[in-house]
């Protein structure tokens, strides 16, 4: 479908523990970005509670999407596009979002996508996000690494809405590893930004932990590194170990970012890709950025990162997505469907 570069999307994201609605103008740029998080309520069980979560999406997302719409100054009748997040996630959290947005497309007969979370991410590095932030240049292809809680995929960008999936993860996630981590050494969830705060004092090189390699593809596998983790802290637990909290969080921490680091910089030699991009929550992790653009100059390499609160889930990456995803493909009609495993094409 045509759009033009001024056209408003209202983007919508609840496929996790995050109500979030956004108005983004042209693909490009936020007009306004609402980010509701549940965390405080899942942080006293330790992690997500799905039933929690769906409810607690139900209860904000007309709230969220007003507020989106307050501080864009955007109202309905100003709107070309609706675009909300399909999959992948939490089945009864993905339910809420695309039933609103359904309900919302019907009511005004706008345009409705359905988006896939990780295309989503992948979008967030080209956002503009004010004038110290540079965003990733519209040339391609790209290697995306997309590091979340759920996901570890590497994905060639051929161009915006064009996606194929060249690696992934056999078992764990890296966020989700960083997350069980911290919980071992008693530091709460979420544990990628209790891990990384832990690590700031701690000694990268003080805990021998290994760098998982499948020799496979661009394969990840990080459940080992946490079984090492656990063999560590035998039999006492973190309490009678002989290693500093802080210690253990940054040779942890330091092993992620090693082996994200390693296939990146592999695939995208693989690829021959001009540049780097680095998404998901993960992609908020200093170290992360810092050893990842490190590793790519040296081979002559761009890396590109969203800006910190673009980086975890929000809705501004979801309507952006919308917007070139429609235009390359067109609306779906209102039988889309959520789906809690969908991936990108492979
Ligand atoms: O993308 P996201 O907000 O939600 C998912 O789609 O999963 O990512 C959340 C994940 C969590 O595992 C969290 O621990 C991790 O990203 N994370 C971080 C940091 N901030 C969030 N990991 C490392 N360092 C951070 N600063
Ligand atoms: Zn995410």
């Amino acid at each position: 479908m045509q759009l033009s570069e001024t056209a408003l999307t209202l983007g919508i994201e609840t496929s996790c523990d995050e109500t979030a609605a956004a108005v983004v103008r042209g693909g490009q740029e936020i007009l306004s970005n609402i980010v509701a998080s549940q965390e405080e309520m899942h942080a006293n069980f330790g992690g997500i509670v799905p039933e929690v979560a769906s409810r607690r999406h139900a209860e904000l997302i007309t709230a969220v999407v007003q507020r989106a719409f307050d501080e864009s100054g955007v109202d309905w009748p100003d709107l070309h596009l609706l675009a909300v997040t399909r999959g992948p996630g939490l089945v009864g959290s993905l339910l809420v979002g695309v039933s609103a947005a359904k309900g919302y497309a019907l009511a005004t007969g706008l345009p409705l996508v359905g988006i896939n979370h990780i295309a989503g991410h992948i979008t967030s590095s080209f956002l503009l996000a004010g004038d110290d932030h540079q965003p990733a240049p519209l040339e391609f292809p790209a290697l995306a690494l997309i590091a979340s809680g759920g996901h570890s995929d590497l994905a060639i960008v051929d161009g915006l809405g064009e996606y194929q999936l060249v690696g992934f993860t056999r078992d764990d996630a890296a966020g989700e590893a960083l997350d069980k981590a911290a919980r071992l050494i008693g530091l709460g969830y979420p544990g990628g930004p209790a891990i990384e705060r832990a690590a700031k004092k701690g000694d990268p090189a003080a805990v021998d932990l290994p760098r998982p390699d499948t020799k496979e593809g661009f394969e990840f596998s990080f459940a080992g590194l946490k079984t090492a983790l656990v063999r560590v802290l035998e039999p006492g637990g973190v309490e009678e170990s002989e290693y500093l909290v802080a210690d253990l969080a940054a040779s942890f921490q330091q092993a992620v970012v090693d082996c994200l680091v390693r296939e990146t910089i592999a695939a995208a030699t693989h690829y021959r890709a001009r540049r780097i991009i680095v998404a998901g929550g993960v992609a908020a992790n200093r170290t992360l950025r810092q050893e990842m653009c490190d590793a790519a100059r040296e081979r002559g390499i761009d890396a590109y990162f969203p800006p910190i609160w673009l980086c975890t889930d929000n809705a501004s990456m979801v309507a952006a997505a919308g917007h070139y995803q429609a235009a390359l493909n067109g609306p779906d009609d209102l039988t889309m469907e959520v789906d809690s495993a969908l991936q990108l094409p492979s």
